[in-house]
């Protein structure tokens, strides 16, 4: 689908405009708010300056699709007021109308913000608080509610409120970030009046941002932690009762690459899953009346590995179904010459091998100017200017690689590693290779899907 703009001029298919990752129209976005499904829809509200490319004026930019992957971006939901700019925040759908804002048949959607004062001039001298907006018509249009603030400025520029309906206590809970990597729990029967109950957790490493949820440890029915995570993913996994979170380990990272911050999950899946969202943060878009990009959306699991708990991060199912024209070899041999992926020249990938290291000392991939590499001899994963450590399982390494026109996700051993670049295509350089040197190993397995992009 070619979307055509105001002087007749195509959008959405622009020399650097990604063909499966969310980015606006036109303007700057970052990160992705009110991340919400209901009905049969998933919301994502983003951080947005509708008027340019410059990072400013935030509101609530608003896109909604069916299946998280062909979004269409519909009317802003929040717009500035005399109380700041909007800032991150999340939504839920109040189910038993704990709000009492609920009139007809709809639940109402509930959307949690930061007011940014002193962003614009007419708030300037005011604070940061947290504001409700909310929604009757499944989201269509927002309403500021009257009594705002729902709570009021704590400390510094406290912000990013992300809510979790806790149902063994019947409450709503609230994660926010108060300064530095501290960050506050707070409770309320009705999402518009809020008690501190914890007011201070630290995850090393990191500010801004949080979310906080339940998540089942895999392979071990019946067991439950919750996660609590900052902007850029890192993460704590522990127990929480409806007042404290108390954290098992230390803060554990969760990506390695260059572009990825501002995480979010969404609420109200209705499977269950937990689908997480980042912006990649730090793309360049040189020309193009848009800035910035959204991650692929991810499915969390969480694992326990020996006396620790791990998150794995792989993406979500519903990707396969932009698979076309799958090729599948096995067992090929990796030496001087072979190259598996010479007859390979789509622009848009998703790439799943297999690899038996044997005596190689180094497995590089080049994909279309974008290069992954495997150090055998130091056990780690290179790719766009960062490393990740990555110890063989077997002596085998797995790896799935999706490229989109201006980025390169990497899935290293099922979700224990990813590294989220942004990557801009080099038109002089349209070829993929994969090759083993100083030694030989073995492609096990090598599928390679070409990607069908959304907007056609
Ligand atoms: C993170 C962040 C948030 C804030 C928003 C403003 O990228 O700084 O803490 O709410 O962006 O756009």
């Amino acid at each position: 689908m070619t979307i055509t703009g105001p002087e007749g001029v195509a959008v959405y298919d622009e020399a650097l405009r990604p063909q499966f990752h969310f980015t606006a129209k036109s303007g700057w976005i970052n990160d992705p708010n009110g991340l919400v499904y209901y009905k049969g829809v998933y919301h994502l509200f983003f951080q947005h300056n509708p008027a340019s490319t410059a990072v400013a004026n935030m509101h609530w930019g608003h896109a909604v699709s069916d299946d998280l992957l062909h979004w269409r971006q519909v009317d802003n939901a929040i717009a500035p007021d005399e109380f700041g700019t909007v800032y991150s925040g999340s939504a839920v759908v109040d189910h038993n109308n704990s709000a009492g804002l609920q009139k007809g048949n709809e639940k109402t959607l509930v959307a949690l913000y930061t007011a940014a004062a002193g962003r614009n001039p007419e708030s300037v001298g005011k604070k940061f608080t947290q504001r409700m907006a909310y929604s009757n018509d499944a989201g269509k249009t927002w309403t500021k509610y009257a009594n705002n603030p729902v709570l009021d400025y704590i400390m510094d520029e406290n912000r990013d409120p992300k809510v979790v309906w806790h149902a063994p206590t019947g409450r709503w809970v609230m994660a926010l970030y108060m300064t530095g990597e501290r960050y506050a729990l707070f409770s309320s029967p009705n999402l518009k009046k809020w008690e501190m109950i914890q007011p201070e957790i630290v995850i090393g490493g990191v500010g801004e941002c949080p979310d906080f949820f339940a998540m089942p440890v895999e392979d071990h029915p019946g067991e439950t932690r919750w996660v609590l995570t900052g902007a850029n993913g890192r993460y704590l996994v522990g127990t929480f009762d409806g007042r404290t979170f108390t954290p098992q380990q230390e803060a554990a990272k969760s990506d390695w690459g260059r572009n990825f911050y501002a995480v979010q999950t969404f609420s109200d899946m209705p499977d269950g899953r937990r689908v997480q969202i980042a912006w990649m943060n730090e793309s360049k878009f040189p020309d193009m009346p848009f800035s910035q990009q959204l991650s692929l959306p991810c499915e969390l699991t969480l694992h326990k590995e020996g006396e620790r708990f791990a998150l794995r991060r792989n993406p979500i199912r519903e990707l396969a179904s932009l698979r076309k024209n799958t090729t599948t070899k096995t067992n090929i041999p990796l030496d001087g010459a072979a190259n598996p992926l010479a007859d390979v020249f789509a622009e848009l990938l998703d790439i799943e091998v297999e690899i038996e290291l044997g005596t190689a000392k180094r497995i590089i991939f080049d994909l279309r100017g974008a290069a992954v590499t495997y150090d055998v001899e130091k056990s780690e994963l290179f790719c766009v200017q960062r490393t990740a450590d990555l110890g063989p399982i077997d002596g085998r390494i797995h790896l799935r690689l999706i490229r989109d026109r201006t980025s390169l996700e990497v899935f290293a051993n099922a979700g224990r590693r990813v590294l989220t670049n942004s990557a801009l295509p080099d038109p002089n350089h349209t070829t993929l290779s994969l090759k083993a040197e100083d030694g030989s190993a073995t492609v096990v397995k090598l599928a390679v899907s070409e990607l069908k992009s959304v907007w056609r």
